[in-house]
């Protein structure tokens, strides 16, 4: 198919013009991924793109810093944004729609809904961010409606909001794939994120500190040591390569992100730390002994 309406990137900014161009795709037998992001995009979105090209004919990535996810105090006007960047990714990824909505656009006047998913955001970022989880949840299920696509590609780095978005999704039946991608790090083992911009480069030289820890972790589990010792032997390492903070170190279960117990298979490691003025988060899957 040589039209340009279906090879080149467009960016789209209203809903009545997604549904247009997801509509006439599936009327032509074509199936269609969808990759929310919030832009300042990297090459771990660029792979999420990437996948969904490979895994569907059409691909709507969508580009927007949703107010209702940043606590007050967070970062939500300092959050990079770089748009004319970030198409010029998305073009060279082979996406076709770039769905860019405003604020207006996605929270009229009036509006007053949200998707609130229970137990899973009891721990980790859910106590430490009161109302993030509510407001993923509620940004993903307005993506979702309003482009309908056949599957939806998410990462592994924000492993929990991964579970959150499989769950509300199953429980109120949105007829979509959740595809989890794994985390695409940078050769040191820091995983990519758009707040690593925020790092210095004497901070950026420390960053990889959480990745190492949390995998000795990991490693350690396997091999059967306590998780708590193991945890808190990573939280001392990271607090000694020169990070200001740390949030949690925690080994939970994958899937039900319970407090992984002594011997217990299916763990995974979790971390956020503040290194500098950036918060970052990571995880690792304690591999099989
Ligand atoms: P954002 O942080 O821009 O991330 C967009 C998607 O890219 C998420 O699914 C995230 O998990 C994934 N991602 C980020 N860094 C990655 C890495 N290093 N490797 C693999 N995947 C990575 O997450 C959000 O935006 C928002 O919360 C959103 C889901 C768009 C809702 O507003």
């Amino acid at each position: 198919m040589a039209s340009s309406e279906n090879d080149t990137l467009v960016t789209v900014r209203d809903v009545d013009g997604l549904r247009h161009r997801v509509r006439s795709w599936k009327k032509a037998g074509l199936s269609v991924a969808l990759v929310p992001t919030m832009g300042a995009l990297h090459r771990g979105h660029a792979v999420l793109m990437e996948r969904a090209g490979a895994m569907a004919d059409r691909v709507v990535a969508t580009i927007f810093v949703n107010p209702t996810q940043f606590g007050p105090s967070e970062d939500f006007n300092a959050y990079p944004r770089h748009e004319a960047r970030d198409f010029e990714m998305l073009e060279q990824a082979g996406v076709h729609v770039l769905f860019a909505p405003s604020a207006a656009t996605m929270y009229p006047p009036g509006f007053a809904t949200s998707v609130r998913v229970a137990r899973l955001t009891d721990a980790l970022c859910g106590p430490l961010r009161p109302g993030h989880f509510e407001g993923v949840a509620t940004v993903v299920t307005k993506l979702l409606l309003q482009a309908q696509p056949d599957i939806a590609l998410f990462g592994d780095k924000d492993f929990q909001q991964l579970a959150v978005i499989k769950r509300f999704t199953a429980d109120l039946n949105v007829p979509v794939d959740i595809i989890g991608v794994p985390t695409v790090r940078e050769a040191d083992g820091l995983a990519m994120s758009s707040r690593n911009a925020y790092l210095t480069a004497d901070e950026r030289a420390k960053a990889p500190a959480l990745f190492g820890a949390i995998t000795r972790a990991a490693e350690k589990i396997a091999a059967g040591e306590n998780p708590l010792a193991a945890t808190a032997e990573a939280k001392a390492t990271i607090m000694a390569a020169g990070y200001r903070s740390i949030d949690y170190v925690d080994a939970r279960h994958a899937e039900t992100l319970a407090q992984l117990g002594p011997t217990e298979k299916g763990g995974r490691v979790f971390a956020a730390a503040h290194l500098g003025r950036a918060r970052l988060i990571d995880n690792v899957e304690v591999p099989l002994a």
